[in-house]
């Protein structure tokens, strides 16, 4: 679901999309041109400007998220993640990775109980449902810059990110994020870590799978347009979380990917599915 967009998937993500299918799901966003659109005329392809975030929470409120019947590959994040604090456990935005779907104790999905949409694109409420994901329509601040370097007073916040999420009837943000641009090398993951969170296949009810394909090796992603480290707080309000929770010193990237999207896979599919 893209969206790996932030809820942050989605939230988190903002997307220009080449190919209008109806399940893109995506808001239009600043980018460079799509560059994998004609090597793929006849799938889902955009890009995604965006801010990706690891949120570490305990494995205890992972547990109580992620549906009862599903084991959680511990060994696997672990594994990518030495030195990974025990008894945490790695989200990313809103979304929980290294989820042991098809109980064969080694492929890693993704699960996602919400996601974030632009309320003005049906399509992107329609393409949430279709997975049994709970769609929030959502306006976003700055509207379609997600993650977007905005300095509010150039004088003090120069490079700063901020991204609000709103949703009807509520005067404050149900998500607010603001993260700071670090030098790098900084921070404790890896883009190899970032690469991988992202390629898991998505899922909700399970009924069908989701395979957002991010290639992290085309123009927008490379050279000048090389991932910025970044570090910062967010801001989740309930039921988007269990309770409203606020994470500090967040550590992620910020960075335009390309992507290519299978829609409802049956997820047996995807056994042992890997980003190469
Ligand atoms: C493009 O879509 C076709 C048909 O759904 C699918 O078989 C193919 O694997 C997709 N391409 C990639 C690179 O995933
Ligand atoms: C992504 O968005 C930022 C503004 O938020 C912009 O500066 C950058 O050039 C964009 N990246 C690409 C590859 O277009
Ligand atoms: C992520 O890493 C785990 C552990 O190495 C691996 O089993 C899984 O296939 C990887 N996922 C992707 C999408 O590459
Ligand atoms: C770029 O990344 C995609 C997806 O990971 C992969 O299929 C492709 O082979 C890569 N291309 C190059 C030139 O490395």
């Amino acid at each position: 679901m893209g969206l790996p967009c932030f809820l942050l998937a989605l939230a988190f993500c903002a997307v220009s999309i080449v190919d209008s299918k109806p399940f893109n799901r995506y808001r239009r966003d600043d980018s460079a041109p799509n560059p994998i659109g004609s090597q793929y005329p006849n799938n889902v392809t955009g890009t995604l400007n965006q801010t990706i975030s690891i949120v570490p929470i305990p494995f205890a409120l992972a547990r109580s998220i992620i549906p009862a019947q599903y084991g959680i590959l511990t060994a696997a994040y672990k594994s990518l993640l030495p030195g990974f604090p025990a008894n945490s456990y790695p989200s990313f935005h809103i979304s929980y990775p290294f989820v042991d779907l098809l109980g064969d104790g080694y492929s890693s999905f993704q699960y996602q109980e919400y996601l974030f949409v632009t309320s003005t694109n049906p399509y992107a409420i329609s393409g949430t449902e279709a997975y049994g994901t709970i769609p929030v329509p959502a306006t976003f601040n700055p509207p379609d810059k997600a993650y977007a370097f905005t300095c509010p007073d150039p004088r003090k916040n120069k490079g700063d990110i901020f991204f609000d999420a709103y949703v009807p009837g509520n005067s404050q943000p149900v998500v607010t994020t603001k993260f700071k641009p670090m030098p790098a090398p900084a921070g404790p993951y890896s883009l190899n870590f970032f690469v991988n969170v992202t390629n898991q296949p998505a899922f909700t009810d399970a009924l069908a799978c989701d395979n957002q394909i991010f290639y992290y090796n085309t123009t927008l992603s490379q050279g000048a347009n090389a991932p910025v480290t970044i570090k910062g707080d967010i801001k989740v309000t309930a039921p988007y979380l269990p309770t409203t929770s606020t994470f500090k010193n967040v550590w992620g990237i910020k960075v335009d990917l390309a992507f290519l999207e299978n829609n409802l896979l049956p997820c047996g599919d995807l056994k042992g599915y890997q980003h190469v």
